[in-house]
């Protein structure tokens, strides 16, 4: 995806081109709460396609509603206090079409340890909500990384059927 190499940015959507479209790859939206983060994308990536937009999740357009191909999530639930990370794993699932995938990334812990501090490790319930918003699981890998000392991580795929 365009926006891999863009580190700051909460999350990417994209749209898959049409059927026969002769345009290969992906379009693409990246969006951040950060202005700062935004400006700095398009200030290292001038010449991308990406189509960039400083958004909170929550109030992310109805426009976006079930559209999305593919839906990459990366270290943003783990940084939401857990009221909001229900509300924006919600809309995650949301923004995700029929058939669509959604790709999430972070950090893992049991629900009896302690979440410590920000950023907060999620519990396989937590990323289970992706469920109950009507995605299917479609794989779960539960690993250590190999930082120094190492960190638990989850790395899971969704569909919406
Ligand atoms: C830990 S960074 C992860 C960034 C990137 N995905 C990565 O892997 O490096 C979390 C990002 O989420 C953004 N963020 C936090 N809350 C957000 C929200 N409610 N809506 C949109 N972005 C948010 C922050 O500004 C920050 O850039």
């Amino acid at each position: 995806m365009g926006t891999a190499s863009a580190p700051s940015l909460s999350a990417a959507v994209s749209v898959m081109p049409p059927k026969n479209s002769p345009r290969r790859g992906f379009d693409v939206d990246a969006f951040d709460i950060s202005p700062t983060a935004i400006a700095w994308c398009r200030q290292r990536f001038p010449r991308s396609l990406v189509r960039y937009h400083v958004t909170e999740l929550l109030a992310s357009p109805s426009a976006w509603d079930g559209i999305f191909g593919f839906v990459l999530e990366v270290y943003t639930l783990q940084v939401l206090p857990p009221d909001l990370r229900l509300r924006a794993t919600r809309r995650i699932a949301d923004v995700v079409a029929p058939g669509g995938t959604l790709f999430v990334v972070c950090r893992g812990r049991e629900p009896d340890d302690e979440p410590g501090h920000m950023p907060w490790p999620l519990t396989r319930a937590d990323l289970d909500c992706f469920v109950t918003h009507g995605l299917r699981e479609q794989s779960f890998e539960d690993f250590l990384d190999d930082e120094d000392p190492p960190a638990r991580r989850f790395r899971a795929v969704y569909i919406r059927p």
